[in-house]
This record gives structure tokens, sequence and C-alpha cells, in this order.
């Protein structure tokens, strides 16, 4: 079994990526961390909470930050709605967060499991940030990173210039990507050509008639109406569920190796400057494979 932390700033997608992974046999969730971003830190525990329990999954749940490093908050509910969820709850979980902070938490299970931990980032990297800033030692000690951000060789989605994760705590994500600890990044890019949820999908996922796959439609009507005003088009694109894809089932992805900078301010702040280098410790996911994202989601909803 793989031991896996996730840390998420659970919305609309981040949900459904939750889902994926509570899902899989091969994953032993150690914790779930939640980060300030789509919405509020309480909002984002609340939903992580409610998502577990519809999963009938008791994965203890923690706290992170409530803010940017050094910014001022500003989250997407123009997107993922008041609630994160799509406005279509009330989704009130039972049970609460653990009493330990996030950050504490990923330190303390990263030293108890020395090179086991794999972490993935489905929100802004602020949480991330901190761990290595409070204990560098467990940079070392970290099986794997995956992270979902930043605009990769494409356009940005909060601005033309950036992605929202990376838009939101520049600093964090400038910080964890130039850690010096190998990084697997699936940025918008991919996510908009590998990751998206058409009119023959949603039929899919409809046919499938569980509690789990009506929750993962009810949730993204918002976004859809969103995507139907602003791009004219029946369509949603899947950030969190395809990253978390990538990390379930791995064939098919390529990637390219590179460093990269973030902006840290200005009109391009979140931008990701990437220099590609066979040395670099990011590895970019330039290819996913589309088939393993469908099949990967459709079966964590039956
Ligand atoms: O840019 C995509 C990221 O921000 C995802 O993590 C999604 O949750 C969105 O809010
Ligand atoms: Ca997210």
């Amino acid at each position: 079994m793989r031991k896996i932390i996730i840390d998420t700033d659970t919305a609309t997608d981040d949900a459904i990526a939750i889902i994926m992974a509570l899902k899989n046999n091969d994953f032993d969730i150690k914790a779930i961390t939640t980060i300030a971003g789509n919405v509020d830190l309480d909002l984002a525990t609340n939903n992580a909470l409610y998502t577990c329990e519809i999963c009938e999954k008791k994965i203890p749940v923690y706290k992170g930050e409530s803010g940017p490093l050094y910014r001022k908050l500003e989250t997407s509910k123009f997107f993922h709605g008041k609630d994160g969820l799509g406005d279509t709850g009330p989704y009130i979980p039972k049970n609460s967060a653990e009493k330990e902070n996030a950050i504490d938490k990923i330190i303390q299970l990263i030293n108890q499991n020395p090179n086991e931990i794999e972490i993935i980032a489905i929100g802004p990297l602020t949480n991330i940030a901190k761990v290595f800033i409070q204990d560098s030692s467990v940079i070392n000690k970290i099986k794997g990173l995956y992270i979902m951000g930043g605009i990769g060789e494409g356009k940005g989605n909060i601005t033309e210039h950036a992605e929202f994760n990376f838009w939101v705590d520049p600093d964090a994500a400038d910080i964890v990507l130039n850690s010096n600890i190998e990084i697997k990044m699936i940025a918008w890019d991919t996510t908009q050509i590998y990751g998206y949820l058409d009119k023959d999908n949603f039929k899919d996922i409809e046919e499938i008639r569980t509690l789990l796959s009506k929750f993962s439609i009810d949730i993204q009507r918002r976004g859809l109406e969103y995507y139907k005003i602003k791009y004219k088009e029946h369509k949603i694109d899947l950030a969190d569920p395809l990253a978390m894809a990538v990390m379930i089932n791995e064939s098919g992805t390529e990637y390219k190796k590179c460093n990269i900078r973030v902006v840290l301010k200005g009109e391009e702040r979140g931008k990701d400057i990437i220099r590609f280098s066979e040395k670099g410790n990011i590895k970019l996911a330039s290819k996913i494979s589309r088939s393993n994202f469908l099949n990967t989601l459709k079966k964590s909803l039956v």
C-alpha cells in the first residue's frame, strides 16, 4: 500500500480527486490536510470531511494555513460557489477536524515513515512551504511529491499569465519548486488537453447512477454554467482529478525535466517561468493518458 497525504483547498474538483484517492485500494491515506484557496480554510475543511463521509471512509483531516504566506487570501468562489461545492448543498459533515495542526502532522508523518510518504498537493502550496521552512530535513525523506499547479506551456486560468494555485500564493510555490526535491507537476495546459469532461463524458457518469456519481455531477453544475457562458462550451476542466489520476496510475504519462521560478508580484504574479533542463528537479507532465484519466475517474464513482 502507498502511504499518502492529500493537501487540498477542497472545492468541486478537489472533492472528485479525493473520491478517486479514497476509492483506490492501493492508497493508505494517512492524512488529508486542508489549505485556504478556492474557499476559506473552514469551508475547505468542511468539504474534505463531507467528501470522506460520502465515501464511507474515516480519514483524519487536519487544518493548515488560513491564507498565503505573505498575501491576503483571494478565493475562487465565483467559480466553485459560496460553499465551494457548487452551492447545491447543504453539505454538512458529522465529523470534525483533528486538533493537531496540518504542518506539524505532515512533518510527524514524514519523520515516522522516512522515504515512504507520497504527497499530492492540489491547492495553493502554503502548507507544503511551511513544512519545508519549519523542518527542512523532511525534504529528503519524502518518497514523492505531486503538484497540481502552474500554466506549464499554456495560458493561465485566473489571469492570462497564471494558474490559480500558484497565483494565490506565488511565494509558497516558488519556495516548494526550488526546494531541491523531485516534483511531478501537472499544470493547467495538460488539464485542458487531457483532463476535461464534455457532454458525452457527463452522460457516461450519469449512467453510473450512484450517490457518488450524482454528487460529482451536482457539484459541477455551477462550473458548467460558467463554462457555457464564458466559453460557450458544454465542458469543464478537472485539474485535480487529472493530477490524482496520474498519481494513481502514471502509465501513459510523459514528462519534461525543468527548473521553475515563480513570478512573485506584478501583472505576471504566479506565472511559472520554465527552463527545460535534464538536470531540472521538476518533471512537468507533457502528455497524459486521457483514457486512463476517464477510466480511473469513472471506476471511482461506482
Ligand atoms: O487552477 C486549478 C486549481 O485551482 C485546482 O486545484 C482547482 O481546485 C482550482 O481551484
Ligand atoms: Ca484545488
